[in-house]
This record gives structure tokens, C-alpha cells and sequence, in this order.
């Protein structure tokens, strides 16, 4: 996709984060952004900035984790504009540091529900529409979390697995079509994941080693990549240099990965204590 002038472009989780971002980057290149989030005060806050630089915008209060809410979404973008020309998938959560056992199963299966199936269900109600158009595309949000495994990470590890799994897949089934399919797999962003999240136990401490020691790319510099990965039809993004350094290690060396992790662990549960 050349460029996004007149394009429609759907964004998921966009009142924080790399959600607003694009959205704000993506008005400002001519799109008319449609975007969503169960946080309306803070999804008018991006309309607004939106608004104010002159870019058209639309919000919609959705759950993504509740398949009705998506499919009255859908009807609601499709009586009224029709087509989408390209779909992101970005919103999701995080679940702080907490072993299997420890994790209550309701916000496993949240989790699950947002990240995973409300990447699967944009998917499948508008995919029809993508397909028909000239040219599309559909960014599904993973993580390097979905490239290596994370010991106190699990249920975040499996959705984001899931999300490359989709995503990879759905690309070959739609070769041939014109819908350009992205995985993207973010860094350390600086965003509110960590403090959106759900946590058990030392909250403050996680969001603040997180800011000071791990989110290294902010959420403006990430969506201009996500943005660039889309014009050039990407298969797979990694955003941000750790991303990039994490991703080649998995493939070279995965025992020295595993045993890095093991020892960042240790370290962060020294830090949090
Ligand atoms: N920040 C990072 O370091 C990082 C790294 C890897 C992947 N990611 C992924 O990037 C995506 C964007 O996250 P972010 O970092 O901008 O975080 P963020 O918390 O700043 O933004 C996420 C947005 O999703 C929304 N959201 C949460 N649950 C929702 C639901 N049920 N329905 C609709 N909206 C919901 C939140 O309200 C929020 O506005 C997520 O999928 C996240 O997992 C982030």
C-alpha cells in the first residue's frame, strides 16, 4: 500500500499507546481512521488530537474480548462506509509476573479473549470486505513474547504464539488475493501495557522497572515503523532494536536465549522484592 490517503483503516486499542499513535500518524497521511477501545474517555482524548490537527475520525466503544461487540461493530463500519481498506489489530493486555498455578483461570481466559480472539474475530468480520478491495491489509499485533518463551508469562506468551500462528497462516491462505497480511512483533515500547495490566503482587515496581529498564522505543517511533511495514507489505516486523537482537538470537542460539531469560528473571525478581 502506497500510501493511505482516502484509505479506511480500522485500529483496535487506540486511546493509548502504539494505537493512538497510528491513528494520529495515520489521519495525519489522509486515512480516515475508525478506531476502538473499552477506554472511551481516552479514545476521545486521541479523536481529539485528531480532530484539532484537521484528520476525520471515528470512535467505537468495543470490547474485543466479547465476539457480539465485534459483530455489531462490523455491521455499524459497514452501513455506514461500506469497505475497510485495512484492518489493525492492536489491542491487548498484559498479565503481570505470575506462575500457571498462581494465575486465576477467568483472567487466563480473559487474556485469551483479547489478545487472541479478538484478533481472530476482527479477522473473520471483515475479511470478506478486505478481500473485495484493490488492495488491503491486515496488521495483527503479536511480541517478541511471541517468539521465545517466558517463565511468569504464559498466558501473554500463548496469545501472542497464537497471533503469529494466525497471522502466518492467514497469509498463505489469502496469497493470491490482494490483502497484504503483517505480523508484528513489538519490543520494549513505552506505552501503558505494564500499568494496564493485571498484576497480583509488586504493581508500581513492575511498571517502573519496565519504563527504566525495558520499554526502549517509544510508541510514536514504534507506529512509524509498524506504518512503514505496511507500505512495504512486510510479513513480519520487528519493532525496536531489541526486538530485532531478540529475534536473531531465537534463531541462532536458543539455549543461550532460554538461559539469558532465566537470568533477567532472577534479576527483575531482585529488583521487585
Ligand atoms: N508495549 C510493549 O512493550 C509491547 C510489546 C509487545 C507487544 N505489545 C502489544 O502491542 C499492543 C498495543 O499495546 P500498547 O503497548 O500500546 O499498550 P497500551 O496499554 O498503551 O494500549 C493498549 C490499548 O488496548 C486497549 N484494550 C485493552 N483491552 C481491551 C479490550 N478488551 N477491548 C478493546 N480495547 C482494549 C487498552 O484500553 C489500551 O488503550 C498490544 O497487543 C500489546 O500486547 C506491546
Amino acid at each position: 500500500m502506497k500510501d493511505f490517503n482516502q484509505k479506511i483503516i480500522i485500529i483496535t486499542g487506540a486511546a493509548s499507546g502504539m494505537g493512538r499513535s497510528m491513528a494520529i500518524q495515520l489521519a495525519q497521511q489522509g486515512a480516515t481512521v475508525l478506531i476502538s477501545d473499552v477506554n472511551l474517555a481516552r479514545l476521545n482524548e486521541t479523536r481529539k488530537i485528531i480532530e484539532d490537527n484537521k484528520g476525520k475520525c471515528k470512535t467505537y466503544l468495543v470490547d474485543v474480548g466479547i465476539r457480539e461487540q465485534i459483530d455489531t461493530f462490523a455491521e455499524q463500519v459497514l452501513s455506514e462506509y461500506k469497505y475497510i481498506d485495512v484492518l489493525i489489530n492492536n489491542a491487548g493486555i498484559a498479565i503481570g509476573e505470575a506462575t500457571l498455578m498462581e494465575i486465576p483461570l477467568t483472567d487466563f481466559e480473559r487474556l485469551i479473549n483479547i489478545n487472541m480472539w479478538g484478533v481472530i474475530n476482527h479477522t473473520r468480520a471483515f475479511l470478506d470486505v478486505l478481500v473485495s478491495r484493490p488492495e488491503a491489509a491486515i496488521v495483527n499485533t503479536s511480541s517478541v513474547f511471541g517468539l521465545m518463551g517466558i517463565p511468569s508469562q504464559i498466558p501473554y506468551c500463548v496469545s501472542k504464539f497464537a497471533v503469529r500462528g494466525f497471522t502466518d497462516s492467514l497469509r498463505l491462505e489469502l496469497s493470491g488475493t490482494n490483502v497484504a497480511v503483517t505480523c508484528v512483533h513489538p519490543g520494549g515500547i513505552d506505552t501503558n501495557i505494564v500499568a494496564n495490566g493485571i498484576h497480583y503482587k509488586n504493581k508500581e515496581e513492575i511498571v517502573k522497572v519496565f519504563h527504566e529498564k525495558m520499554a526502549i522505543t517509544s510508541a510514536d517511533k514504534a507506529a512509524s515503523i509498524i506504518i512503514r511495514a505496511i507500505q512495504k507489505k512486510s510479513k513480519r516486523v520487528m519493532v525496536g532494536p531489541d526486538a530485532k537482537l531478540i529475534r536473531l538470537l531465537t534463531q541462532l542460539t536458543p539455549g543461550i536465549v532460554d538461559r539469558a531469560i532465566l537470568s533477567r528473571k532472577k534479576k527483575l525478581e531482585s529488583l521487585t522484592k
